[in-house]
C-alpha cells in the first residue's frame, strides 16, 4: 500500500486541484513512494508536436525491486498470488512474495543463460498460470522487454507480433484446457515460428502431461532450464524511460500497434491508480478476471497489485466451467473482497439462473469493478443488486492500453458512483471534450457531448508505437493540437461526471476486446472467393458489440454455409476466434462515396436494424443501400 491514499471526497478535490496547479510536485510526491536506485533530476519534459514525453528523467530503478524485494522484509510470507486452476478438482497454488521473488530470480537467470540481455524482446504466449507472471517479471528483472501475446491469438497473429518486435526468445506452455477444450499452445507457436527468424529459443512450460514435440537446439523445457539456473539474480539498473514492455493493440487501420510502456512512469501510474481506485486493506483479497494478455491483466493483475503488496488472484479458466457459478464459487472459496471484471462477463452471467449466484456466500465482497467497455444500466444493476447486494461500490474504470492505467473512475467508497458513468478523472488526469470543429467544449457547459481528449501528459502513457513513431503521432496527437486523442466519445453532465459513449473510429469493442475492423477485412479478403468486404459493429446483448461482415463475392461463387464457414476460418487463422464475425451477409456492392470510401455509417445502421440513413444521394451507388437493407440478416 502506498502512503498517498485519498481518504475522502475533499481530499480527492484537493489532490485533483494540486495535480492541475502543479503537476510536477504532485507526481514527485507519488514517485517518492517507490524504491529508486537513483532519484530523477527532472520530473517531466514534453513536447506534443514531436510527440515526446519523459517522466522522472535521470531516475534509475528496477520495477521488480518494487514489486518483490521491497516487500520481503515485512511481508515475505504474505501471499502474492493465489492461482485457481481451470479444473476445480485440481489444487490451487499459493505463492508468497518470497517464493515469487525466488522463482522470478531463477527464471531471470534462465533468460540470461539463453542469451537474453537488457533491451532484448521476449514474447510470452502462455495460459493464465503463475509461470506467466514469473516470466514477465523475470524479463523486467534483467531489463528485457516483454511482449505478451494473448493465448487466444492465432499463429499468424503471434508471428506478426514477434517479427514486428524482433523477439529473440518465446516462452509458452505445451497444452492447456479452457473449460473442457484442450488447446495445444506449443503447436500454435511451432506454426508461428516457421516465419520468425529472430527467435533463437523457445521455452516450454509443461502444463499437461501430453507428449510435446520439441525442436532440437531451439526448444527447451522450463523445468530443465530452471534446474540448471542459479537462484540469485540482482536486478538490472534501468533508466526511468527505458522500455518495460510492448503490448499490441488494434488500430483502425493497418497492423496492430506495439504500444511501448516505460519502467518509471508505468510503475508510478499503475500503482497509484490501483491503490486509490480499489482502496484495499492489507488483508483483502483482490481478483481481476482479465487475461494477462491484455493491458488490464498487466496493470491490475500483476504490476499494480504487487507494487502495492496485496494478494492477487489469477484464474486459469472461464466463467462457464464447470458451470455458470464458477466465478461466485471462487469468490466464496477464496473470500475475495475486491472483484474486477468486464461488462460482457456480467451480461452473460446475468442471463443465467440466479441459483448460480445464490448458492454461494458472497459476503466477503467489498468492492466491484468494471472495465473494457461501457456498462449498460441492466448489467450495472444486476451486478450491484445480486453480486454486491447493494453494499459494494462499483468502480467503472475507463482507460486504454495506451494510457497504461485507469484515467476515469470512482474511488471505491470515497467518491460517488453512478450507473453507466465512469464519473470523475483521477488526480493528474486533465480531460477535455472536443466539438466537431476541434474546439474544447467549455467546462461550464451543462450537458456536453464530444470526443474525449487529454490535455496534459501523465506518467503511465505509452511513449511510442514500437518501430513506428510516426504512427504514434498520427493516431494520437494529430487530431487535436497539444492533446492526446482517445478515439472515444463521451458525455459530461453538469457535475462534471463522464460517461463513455464508445469508439468514434473503426475500432469495435467486442466482449471488451479492442478489434480493428481493417485487419478483419484483410483476413476475409484473403479468401479466394472474396472481392471486397466491410466489417462493422452492431449492438449485442452479451458481447456489447458483435461483428457484421458485408462480403462481395466473385461472380463464379455462390453464397453458401460452407463459404461462411471458410470465411470465418480465415479470420480465425489470421487473428483468432474472438475476431470471427457473428453475421456474414453476401452483397452485390458496398455503399461508397464518390472518392471510393466505404460509407460505414450506413452499414452500421443496417447492421443495427435502423432504417433512417439520411441523405444517400451523394453516394456513388445509392441503389445498393436498399438492396443490402432488404437482405439484411
Ligand atoms: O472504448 C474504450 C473502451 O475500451 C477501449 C480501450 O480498449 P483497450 O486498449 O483494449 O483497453 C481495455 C482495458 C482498459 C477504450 O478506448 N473502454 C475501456 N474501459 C471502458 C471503456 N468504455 C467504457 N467504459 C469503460 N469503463
Amino acid at each position: 500500500m502506498l502512503d498517498v491514499r485519498i481518504n475522502s471526497f475533499s481530499e480527492y478535490k484537493k489532490a485533483y486541484r494540486e495535480s492541475v496547479e502543479n503537476p510536477e510536485a504532485f507526481w514527485d510526491n507519488i514517485a517518492e513512494q517507490f524504491v529508486w536506485r537513483k532519484k530523477w533530476n527532472k520530473t517531466l519534459s514534453y513536447d506534443f508536436s514531436k510527440p515526446e514525453f519523459k517522466w522522472f528523467e535521470g531516475g534509475q530503478l528496477n520495477i521488480t525491486e518494487n514489486v518483490l524485494d521491497r516487500h520481503l522484509e515485512k511481508d515475505g510470507n504474505k501471499t502474492a498470488i493465489i492461482w485457481e486452476p481451470n479444473n476445480p478438482l485440481e489444487e490451487s497454488r499459493i505463492i508468497t512474495y518470497r517464493q515469487l521473488h525466488a522463482k522470478v530470480c531463477r527464471f531471470a537467470n534462465v533468460l540470461k543463460n539463453n542469451g537474453i540481455k537488457k533491451g532484448d524482446r521476449v514474447c510470452i504466449y502462455m495460459p493464465m498460470i503463475p509461470e506467466l507472471a514469473i516470466a514477465m517479471l523475470a524479463c523486467a528483472r534483467i531489463g528485457a522487454v516483454h511482449s505478451i501475446v494473448f493465448a487466444g491469438f492465432s499463429s499468424s497473429a503471434i508471428a506478426s507480433r514477434i517479427n514486428d518486435a524482433q523477439c529473440k526468445l518465446v516462452v509458452t506452455a505445451n497444452e492447456v484446457y479452457r473449460g473442457e477444450k484442450p488447446i495445444n499452445l506449443k503447436g500454435i507457436v511451432d506454426e508461428a515460428l516457421k516465419d520468425c527468424p529472430s527467435i533463437q529459443t523457445c521455452i516450454v512450460y509443461r502444463r499437461a502431461l501430453e507428449p510435446t514435440l520439441m525442436v532440437g537446439g531451439r526448444d527447451k523445457f522450463w523445468m530443465d532450464e530452471m534446474a540448471k539456473a542459479n537462484a540469485d539474480c540482482p536486478a538490472e539498473q534501468m533508466d526511468a524511460e527505458d522500455p518495460l514492455f510492448i503490448l499490441y493493440t488494434s488500430g483502425s487501420t493497418g497492423k496492430p500497434k506495439g504500444m511501448v510502456h516505460t519502467c518509471g512512469g508505468y510503475m508510478v501510474g499503475s500503482a497509484y491508480t490501483f491503490d486509490n481506485v480499489f482502496q484495499m486493506d492489507a488483508n483483502d483479497i483482490y481478483w481481476c478476471t482479465a487475461d494477462i494478455g491484455w493491458i488490464t491483466g498487466h496493470s491490475y493483475i500483476i504490476y499494480g497489485p504487487l507494487l502495492c503488496g496485496v494478494t492477487t488472484v489469477m484464474f486459469e479458466g472461464i466463467p462457464s466451467y464447470p458451470d455458470f457459478g464458477r466465478f461466485w464459487e471462487i469468490v466464496e472459496k477464496l473470500k475475495v473482497t475486491h472483484f474486477y471484471t468486464a461488462p460482457t462477463a456480467i451480461r452473460s452471467l446475468a442471463k443465467q439462473s440466479l441459483e448460480f449466484v445464490e448458492k454461494h456466500d458472497l459476503s466477503s465482497l467489498k468492492v466491484l469493478g468494471s472495465v473494457g467497455e461501457p456498462i449498460n444500466q441492466e448489467a450495472w444493476h444486476w451486478y450491484n443488486d445480486y453480486i454486491g447486494k447493494g453494499n459494494c461500490p462499483i468502480v467503472d474504470t475507463w482507460w486504454q492500453t495506451e494510457t497504461g492505467a485507469i484515467m476515469i473512475s470512482p474511488l471505491a467508497g470515497i467518491t460517488s458512483t453512478r450507473p453507466t458513468f465512469a464519473t470523475l478523472p483521477l488526480p493528474g488526469i486533465q480531460l477535455m471534450l472536443m466539438d466537431e470543429n476541434g474546439n474544447e467544449i467549455e467546462t461550464s457547459t451543462e450537458k456536453a457531448e464530444g470526443r474525449l481528449a487529454i490535455k496534459f501528459p501523465w506518467p503511465s502513457m505509452a511513449r511510442t508505437v514500437y518501430g513506428d513513431h510516426q504512427r504514434y503521432k498520427e493516431t494520437y496527437f494529430s487530431t487535436f493540437e497539444n492533446a492526446y486523442f482517445t478515439g472515444d466519445g463521451a458525455y459530461r453532465d453538469a457535475m462534471g461526471y463522464y460517461r463513455i459513449t464508445g469508439r468514434v473510429d473503426d475500432v469495435v469493442i467486442v466482449s471488451g476486446h479492442n478489434l480493428g475492423t481493417a485487419p478483419i477485412e484483410n483476413a476475409i479478403n484473403e479468401h479466394d472467393a472474396v472481392v471486397e468486404s466491410a466489417v462493422v459493429g452492431f449492438p449485442h446483448d452479451i458481447k456489447g458489440n458483435a461483428l457484421y461482415a458485408y462480403v462481395i463475392l466473385y461472380d463464379e461463387f455462390e453464397p453458401s454455409e460452407q463459404l461462411i464457414k471458410e470465411i470465418k476460418d480465415e479470420v480465425d487463422q489470421s487473428i483468432g476466434a474472438i475476431a470471427k464475425p457473428d453475421k456474414i451477409q453476401f452483397v452485390k456492392g458496398l455503399p461508397k462515396t464518390r472518392s471510393g470510401k466505404i460509407m460505414r455509417r450506413i452499414l452500421r445502421k443496417i447492421a443495427s436494424g435502423e432504417s433512417d440513413f439520411g441523405d444517400t444521394s451523394t453516394l456513388l451507388n445509392p441503389e445498393i443501400v436498399e438492396d443490402i437493407k432488404n437482405n439484411a440478416l
